[in-house]
């Protein structure tokens, strides 16, 4: 009887799972590990959850990990409106590796998000960030949404005078 190259194919996808790929995952562990931690070292010392991490600034970072990063209701106002710091738990879930990477070398945020920080970083870093923020998973709200100047938020601000003129 002649197999049905379906059938075929399935049987070679599970016959990989048993063995071969838990070789590949015991291997691979360590090092996501590395970067998972090297993610949390980042988000405490880059900055990130001075302003991701509702309470962290106030609390000499004194917030428990599994509250890292759901973003803020703090709004920072100035001339380019009102932004919040984003749910980084729920915006970076939906995002591959590869996609999260694109972002961070390209994209402009609104001040006072620090994105040519991101654009500055190397690439092993911006790993790390991404797999710490995967490791934590989603979870929370998502922020406020951004309000343009001259519309009045809801909550507390931070107001910004308009930044000096170039020299
Ligand atoms: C000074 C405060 C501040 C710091 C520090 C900061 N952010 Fe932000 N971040 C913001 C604000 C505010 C926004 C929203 C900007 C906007 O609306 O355009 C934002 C937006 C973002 C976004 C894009 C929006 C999204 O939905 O994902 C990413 C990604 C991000 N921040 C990551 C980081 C990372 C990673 C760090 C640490 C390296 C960091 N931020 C540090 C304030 C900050």
């Amino acid at each position: 009887m002649k197999s049905h190259p379906i059938i075929l194919g399935l049987f070679i996808v599970l016959s990989l799972n048993s063995s071969d790929t838990q070789a590949v995952s015991s291997a691979v562990e360590p090092e996501l590990n590395q970067l998972i931690k090297r993610g949390e070292y980042l988000a405490r010392i880059a900055g990130c959850n001075d302003c991701h991490t509702t309470g962290y600034a106030l609390t000499a970072g004194n917030i428990p990990k599994d509250q890292w990063l759901m973003g803020d209701q703090l709004g920072w106002q100035g001339p380019w409106g009102t932004t919040y710091p984003s749910n980084l738990r729920l915006s970076m879930a939906k995002l591959t590796e590869q996609q999260w990477l694109n972002m961070a070398k390209t994209a402009q945020f609104r001040p006072p998000m620090p994105w040519f920080t991101l654009r500055d970083m190397e690439e092993h870093d911006l790993k790390a960030i991404y797999h710490f923020v995967q490791h934590l998973g989603p979870a929370g709200q998502p922020a406020p949404a951004y309000l343009p100047p001259g519309q009045a938020a809801k909550g507390p601000v931070i107001s910004f005078p308009a930044p000096p003129p170039q020299p």
